[in-house]
């Protein structure tokens, strides 16, 4: 079991490295520059959606210095596989009032567009002034829902990455860069079905 192997450090689970944590943080500097001009004057709440955007939310944040709201969503649209299954779950109750405020939402991804695009209608029915998308990765891909990102750090191929806040089955997320997840481990989970 190679999680108990001392020498185990996930980067071996990976094909290959696409972005550095350096590569990260420098394109990190340039959207901050370009969010904090956008909104500065502005009432922005930032709406985080966990856990993937983890990383993202306090990396970005930390470099954008206007007086700004946080707060966070969780919802679950792959459930424990590459695939996504296709229903958008909220966790949350109750959501933040955003009526009369701009609203940028954080997410790690956007994939097949499901996530953000139920997110987008939910919140657009709370009055918000504005709600843009920021997203750290846009995969070149067909949505399945019609999704636009106003801000992306980085685009990608339609690959399964794990790394810098994304999982596969939970695992990867502390990676402080990100990388494309070998296929042969996403296999062997699915057999096995507990561990990646
Ligand atoms: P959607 O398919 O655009 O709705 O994306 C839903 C969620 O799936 C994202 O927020 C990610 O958490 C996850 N996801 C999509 N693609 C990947 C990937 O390549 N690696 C890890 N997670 C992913
Ligand atoms: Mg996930």
């Amino acid at each position: 079991m190679r999680f108990a192997d001392p020498k185990y450090t996930m980067r071996e689970d990976l094909k290959k490295i696409l972005f550095h944590e350096s590569t990260i943080l420098s394109r990190l500097d340039e959207l901050a520059d370009q969010i904090t001009k956008e909104y500065m004057g502005k009432e922005l709440t930032v709406i985080a959606v966990l856990n993937g955007s983890f990383m993202f939310l306090s990396d970005l944040l930390r470099r954008i210095p206007l007086p700004l709201r946080i707060d966070c969503l969780s919802v679950a649209s792959y459930h424990g596989s590459t695939k996504s299954s296709g229903v958008v779950e909220f966790d949350q109750v109750s959501l933040p009032d955003i009526t009369n405020r701009h609203v940028l939402i954080l997410d790690d991804i956007l994939d097949s567009g499901l996530t953000l695009n139920a997110i987008s209608e939910r919140l657009g029915n709370l009055a918000p002034k504005s709600i843009k998308i920021c997203v750290l990765l846009r995969k070149h891909k067909t949505r399945e829902k019609p999704v636009e990102a106003d801000y992306v750090a980085f685009d990608i191929a339609d690959e399964f990455v794990v790394g810098y806040g994304l999982d596969f089955m939970e695992h990867y997320r502390n990676l402080p860069y990100i990388g494309v997840l070998d296929e042969t481990i996403a296999e062997k989970a699915m057999c096995a079905s507990a561990t990646p």
